[in-house]
């Protein structure tokens, strides 16, 4: 059985007023019955984790380095990260391959390094809308995925975010069925590449536009274990609305 997971991705948003919605949301769900987990900026993640203490909420980085220490100014490590009270690390988001020219071998040395450390690795891929109107969506997704993806990855430290970056903030959504055909597609390669146990157990996220008015409807689509969720994560109030439909699924 796959945990199911709601992620909340902060971006560049949040300074320290903003730990009030953590801590709505720390006591609306003391003890959850599936993951939940903020990624808030790195200034807040020490804060972020002293805030929620012992509560069942997870903290998590946007990103980090590949190397574990060293000369590399403005960086940030994965086992500074868990340091500071992360345990898992969104890696390879799209806004981070734009904005920072990552490539997918760039995404999978991080991976490498985050499993080193001991920490979850959420793997984001996702096409872009031209691609999808080429009817290119799962040349590309896969190949993200074998780009990305290290092979030392397991259903324990790996977790597959599908983010289509036209979905990503604009209110726009897939269809149903569009997002179980690239969700069965991406359960299909983890299965062949790791085989049926590990490919079973990887949890596989949606994000793109996931509010609390159609969460439950992505969530009954069939290897949907979770949401990545952008905007609506920054208040408690619609986490939390989103967190309710995956705790009902
Ligand atoms: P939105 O939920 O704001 O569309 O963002 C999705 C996302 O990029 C999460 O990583």
């Amino acid at each position: 059985m796959r945990r199911k997971l709601a992620a909340g991705n902060w971006k560049m948003n949040g300074t320290a007023g903003d730990l009030a919605e953590l801590e709505a949301l720390s006591r609306t769900y003391p003890s959850p019955s599936v993951d939940v987990l903020i990624c808030p900026p790195a200034t807040l993640i020490h804060r972020a984790a002293q805030t929620v203490g012992e509560a069942g909420i997870k903290i998590g980085g946007q990103d980090c380095h590949t190397a574990s220490s060293g000369a590399h100014t403005g960086d940030i490590s994965a086992e500074m990260l868990m340091d500071a009270g992360a345990s898992m690390v969104i890696l390879g988001h799209s806004e981070r391959r734009e904005d920072h020219a990552e490539q997918n071998e760039d995404v999978r040395a991080k991976a490498r390094a985050v499993m080193d450390a001991g920490l979850k690795a959420i793997i984001c891929v996702g096409e872009s809308l031209e691609q999808r109107e080429a009817a290119n969506t799962l040349d590309i997704i896969g190949g993200q995925m074998s780009g990305s993806i290290p092979d030392q990855s397991t259903g324990e430290n790996l977790i597959v975010a599908y983010e289509p970056i036209w979905a990503i903030g604009t209110g726009k959504v897939p269809t149903l069925d569009e997002i179980g055909e690239v969700h069965d597609f991406i359960r299909a390669r983890l299965e062949r590449r790791f085989g049926e146990g590990v490919g079973r157990s990887v949890r596989l996220l949606y994000g793109g536009s996931v509010k609390p008015g159609n969460a439950a409807d992505i969530f009954a689509v069939s290897n949907v274990d979770g949401a990545l969720v952008g905007g609506a994560s920054l208040k408690a109030d619609d986490f939390s609305g989103i967190i309710d439909a995956l705790q009902n699924a």
